[in-house]
């Protein structure tokens, strides 16, 4: 069978203004938690786009670890491309994928760096190799072998010792997803899809139904 013969039908569930939550972040919490019941696989795995100085955009999956009224919070290295490409132009996109819900959640805002605090708190929640890892890897930079990065975790190991806490590597923090505009894509029958799309307004957030 060639790609252009894989389709499916979209007709498990519906989205109508009168059932959604009055904001975005609300909505996202009830479809998120929706996404873990189903058993949704990594239901926190979302592509983030960002894009150079000169506009070229540049796209990766990252996980989303915190989530409040304020908007999607993420963590990485602050040396990496996209740390780089924020810098320089602080606009994201964000997009899930839950296919066993066929559906689709797009956010697009302003990203800002975490306070210090924050980044803290959460690396002090990951494994401890989870911290050596990042200590190991200069990430999106180039590296001449799989050898390398291998070495680079052993001198981690010995340099933290074993018990003691790893402490946060000063290039290692997090961003969080100010959105203006969320979009909440519900598959339908015969492609008529059902599309909601929050945008902030100075009286707050307005719902809007676009076509398919
Ligand atoms: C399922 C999945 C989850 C990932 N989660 C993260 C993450 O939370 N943070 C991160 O920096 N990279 C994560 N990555 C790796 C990124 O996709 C990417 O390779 C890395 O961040 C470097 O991207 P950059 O060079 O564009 O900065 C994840 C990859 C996958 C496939």
């Amino acid at each position: 069978m060639s790609i252009a013969d894989l389709r499916r039908e979209y007709e498990r569930h519906g989205l109508l203004e009168h059932e959604v939550h009055g904001e975005p972040m609300g909505q996202f919490a009830r479809w998120f938690e929706a996404a873990r019941e189903a058993g949704v696989l990594e239901p926190n795995a979302m592509v983030l786009a960002t894009s150079d100085r000169s506009g070229r955009p540049s796209a990766r999956v990252v996980l989303l670890k915190g989530l409040d009224e304020r908007g999607f919070g993420l963590f990485t290295n602050q040396e990496s491309r996209k740390a780089r490409e924020l810098e320089v132009n602080p606009h994201g996109a964000l997009v899930f994928f839950w296919p066993e819900l066929e559906r689709q959640v797009r956010a697009e805002g302003t990203v800002e760096a975490m306070t210090a605090a924050e980044a803290d708190g959460y690396w002090a929640k990951r494994p401890r190799e989870s911290q050596l890892g990042a200590w190991a890897s200069p990430q999106s930079q180039r590296v001449g072998s799989r050898g390398e990065l291998e070495a680079n975790l052993a001198a981690a190991r010995a340099r933290f010792g074993d018990g003691a806490p790893v402490p946060r590597p000063p290039h290692w923090g997090g961003y969080l997803l100010r959105p203006d505009a969320v979009e909440f894509w519900q598959g339908r029958p015969a492609r008529l899809h059902d599309r909601l799309i929050y945008r902030r307004s100075d009286s707050g957030w307005s719902l809007a139904r676009l076509a398919p």
